[in-house]
């Protein structure tokens, strides 16, 4: 059986840093209620012509160098984003031309801040049919373009970044023969898309749109879902939360993160958390947190790692990987 083994990743934040203070500036807010509330220091603001593409393009670099692997090697490209520089042509179409390659094949995924689970999913099923060799799978995001920076109640929460993963086709015998991509579970359901959304696009009001959140209704919602997709993940494969070397949840929420990984048992020192320093970066929050787990020596070769979220729409879902 062929695996989609993880061969590097990678990662990139815009220089600019917002913090609590800077917001309670722009908004009725303070570091406290943040703090308490959402477990957020502060997140990264791309500059004035920094776009998702610029931002995933410079994550998928340093993933490949990560891998030692170069655009040659690549021939598949899935980008997960919500906040694409043009509704069309593909956010992965634009890394894949600034990346000089003119072969294989690019495109975008959107499922909110589930999109890395959805693309990772994705391109092991390519990869694991055999139709193709090595893919990036990338989570790009811009959220600071669609924010109503006037919302206290959504502005507070996210941030701009981008993440990468190079996951490559390899014989499953060996070594290889339990490493890679174990199982995933996706999940969507549409009777939720007022509770989180963005009100524009081309077929509303044509314009770009703000982010809107009923925030408590999230919340209420997520802890169930996240761990019932794990759960599926752990039966799966006959593991258990003992098992787990890492846990990189989907960064939205320190309390979020905090009541799931109990509720499933998961000690806290498994769990890997960005959220604190990135806020919210939608699709890019998991392999922002991969590749500082991975850079800090923290996830090593052969550790078993449990990757869930869940978004808009709703969506939700889990990828287990023994690195
Ligand atoms: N600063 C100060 N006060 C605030 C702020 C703020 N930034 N935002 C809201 N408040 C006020 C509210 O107006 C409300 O005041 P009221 O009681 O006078 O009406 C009070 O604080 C409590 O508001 P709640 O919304 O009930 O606060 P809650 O404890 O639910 O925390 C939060 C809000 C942090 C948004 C929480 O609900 C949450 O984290 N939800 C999940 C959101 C999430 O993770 N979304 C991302 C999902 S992933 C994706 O796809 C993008």
């Amino acid at each position: 059986r062929i695996r989609s083994v993880v061969r590097g990743c990678g990662s990139y934040l815009p220089e600019r840093v917002l913090t609590n203070a800077e917001l309670a500036g722009m908004v009725d807010t303070s570091d406290e209620w943040i703090v308490q509330r959402t477990g957020i220091r502060e997140r990264r603001i791309a500059a004035e012509g920094e776009t998702t593409s610029s931002l995933g393009l410079a994550a998928a670099k340093a993933a490949l160098e990560d891998a030692g692997l170069t655009p040659a090697d690549i021939d598949l490209i899935v980008c997960a984003t919500s906040t694409p520089d043009y509704t069309f042509p593909a956010t992965a179409t634009q890394i894949q031309s600034a990346l000089g390659m003119t072969h294989g094949a690019a495109f975008d995924l959107q499922a909110v801040c589930s999109g890395f689970i959805f693309g990772l999913a994705t391109a092991d099923k390519f990869l694991t049919s055999g139709s193709h060799r090595r893919a990036l799978v990338i989570g790009a995001e811009t959220f600071s373009h669609i924010i109503d920076w006037q919302d206290r109640t959504t502005c507070v929460l996210f941030g701009d970044g981008a993440g990468a993963v190079v996951l490559e086709a390899m014989e499953g015998t060996g070594t290889i023969a339990d490493r890679g991509v174990l199982t995933s579970h996706l999940r969507s359901d549409g009777r939720h898309r007022e509770k989180l959304y963005v009100d524009g696009g081309p077929g509303t009001n044509r314009k770009v749109g703000h982010l809107r959140m009923e925030g408590r209704e999230v919340f209420r919602h997520a802890v169930g879902m996240i761990t019932d997709v794990i759960s599926d993940a752990f039966a799966a494969t006959g593991t258990t939360a003992e098992d787990l070397d890492w846990f990189v949840p989907h960064q939205a929420n320190r309390r979020i993160i905090d009541a799931s990984a109990h509720k499933l048992g998961i000690a806290p020192e498994k769990v890997v958390v960005t959220v604190d320093r990135h806020g919210n970066t939608s699709a890019a929050s998991i392999p922002l947190a991969l590749a500082e787990a991975k850079a800090d020596g923290r996830i090593k070769e052969g550790d078993l790692v449990m990757l869930e979220a869940m978004g808009g729409g709703f969506t939700w879902g889990s990828v287990l990987v023994r690195w």
